[in-house]
C-alpha cells in the first residue's frame, strides 16, 4: 500500500523516508518542481527499482539530487562555471550536467554509462532529507514512464496505487514543471530542458551565452518527441474549442468562444505564467479526466517561463510512440 506522510515539523516523515531509503527501497519526494521518486543513487538494486516502477527505458539517465555544492562536488566535475551558477539558483530547479567524477561511487545505472551527470539541489524537506541521509539521491519524476508529471502527493498517489511506496506529502509543487537542464562544458553552456530558470537568467549569471539544443538531436536522452501525454489529443494554440472537447485556456478569453468545452480549466485567468506553469499539470489531468478525445488549448506567450510551458504543451501535442 501507497504511505502518504505529511513533511511536519516533527520527525517523524524523516525516519520514516531513511529507513526506505536506506533500505534500498524509493521514497517519493516533494520538490519545488515536480514530485520526485527517489532512491539512494549509490545503491544500484535500488536505482534498478525506481526503472522498475516507472517502467522507465533504462538508456535514459537520472538527475542526482544533492544537499549542497559540497556534496555535488564529490560526484562531478564543477568547473567555475557551474559553480557559479550552483551559487546562484541552488536550492531552486536548475540542473546542472557536469563529467562525472571516476571516484563518484554513483551507481552506473543513474548515468545510463554516460560521462556526464545532472546534479540539481531542490529546497524544502527533501533537501533536509538528503542531508540527512548523507548521500546523494537519484530520482526522475514520480510518475509512470510518459506521463504527466505529479504536483500533488495524490497524483504520486494514483500513478503507483498498489504498490508499497512512501510518499512525503509537501503540499503543491510551487513551479509545477520540471527543472531546467543545462548542460555545462568548459566555455559552452547547452539548455537541454527549459525550466523555470530562464536562458536569459542563466546568461545574466554567467556572462556566457547559452546554446540551445531542444528540437535537436537527443541531448537529454529523456527528450522524447511524445512525452507527458495525456490520454487525449493535444491541439495547440487553439482559438476555438471543437464542441465536446476539453479547454485548457489561458487569459481572460475576451475574444474566444469557450462555451462550446465539455470541461475547461483556466492556466490563469490573469495571463501569469507563474500561475500558469504551476497549474499546469494538474489541469492537463483534471481535464484528461473527464475523457474528452481531444483536448484545445489556447495560445500561451513563449517569452520567460512560457519557453518551458510551451516545450511541454509541445510533447503532449506530439505524434505518441508506439507504445
Ligand atoms: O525537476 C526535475 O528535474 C524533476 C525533479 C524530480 O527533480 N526530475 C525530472 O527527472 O524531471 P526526469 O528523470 O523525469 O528527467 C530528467 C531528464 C531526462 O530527460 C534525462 O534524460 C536528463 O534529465 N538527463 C539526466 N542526466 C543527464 C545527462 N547526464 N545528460 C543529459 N541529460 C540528462
Ligand atoms: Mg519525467
Amino acid at each position: 500500500m501507497v504511505h502518504v506522510i505529511a513533511t511536519d515539523e516533527t520527525d517523524a516523515w524523516k525516519s520514516e523516508a531513511l529507513t526506505a531509503l536506506g533500505g534500498g527501497a524509493c521514497v517519493a519526494i516533494p520538490t519545488e518542481t515536480v514530485y520526485g521518486l527517489a532512491a539512494d543513487a549509490t545503491n544500484g538494486i535500488a536505482i534498478a527499482r525506481i526503472f522498475e516502477m516507472k517502467g522507465r527505458p533504462r538508456f535514459n539517465p537520472l538527475i542526482c539530487h544533492v544537499a549542497d555544492i559540497a556534496m555535488a562536488q564529490g560526484i562531478g566535475e564543477m568547473n567555475a562555471t557551474a559553480m557559479r551558477l550552483a551559487g546562484r539558483f541552488w536550492p531552486g530547479p536548475l540542473t546542472l550536467v557536469v563529467p562525472v567524477r571516476p571516484d563518484s561511487k554513483i551507481s552506473e545505472l543513474v548515468t545510463a554509462g554516460l560521462s556526464t551527470i545532472g546534479l540539481r539541489c531542490p529546497g524544502g524537506s527533501s533537501r533536509r532529507l538528503i542531508a540527512a541521509f548523507g548521500r546523494p539521491l537519484a530520482a526522475p519524476s514520480a510518475n509512470r514512464s510518459g506521463r504527466i508529471s505529479p504536483t500533488t502527493a495524490a497524483h504520486v498517489a494514483q500513478e503507483f496505487a498498489g504498490t508499497d511506496l512512501v510518499i512525503l506529502d509537501a503540499g503543491p509543487c510551487e513551479v509545477g514543471i520540471e527543472s531546467t537542464i543545462l548542460k555545462v562544458e568548459d566555455d559552452r553552456l547547452v539548455l537541454l530542458r527549459p525550466g523555470a530558470i530562464t536562458a536569459q537568467e542563466i546568461e545574466a549569471a554567467s556572462g556566457l551565452a547559452v546554446e540551445s539544443a531542444t528540437g535537436g538531436a537527443i541531448q537529454a536522452p529523456g527528450m522524447m518527441a511524445s512525452h507527458y501525454a495525456p490520454d487525449a489529443s493535444v491541439v495547440l494554440n487553439a482559438t476555438r474549442c471543437p464542441p465536446g472537447a476539453g479547454l485548457l485556456a489561458f487569459g481572460d478569453g475576451r475574444g474566444r468562444w469557450r462555451d462550446d468545452a465539455a470541461i475547461m480549466r483556466n492556466l490563469s485567468a490573469g495571463g501569469d505564467l507563474r500561475e500558469a506553469a504551476a497549474n499546469l499539470y494538474r489541469m492537463l489531468k483534471e481535464i484528461d479526466a473527464a475523457r474528452p478525445a481531444l483536448i484545445a488549448v489556447e495560445p500561451i506567450p513563449g517569452a520567460g517561463l512560457g519557453a518551458a510551458i510551451n516545450d511541454r504543451l509541445n510533447r503532449a501535442a506530439a505524434p505518441r510512440e508506439p507504445a
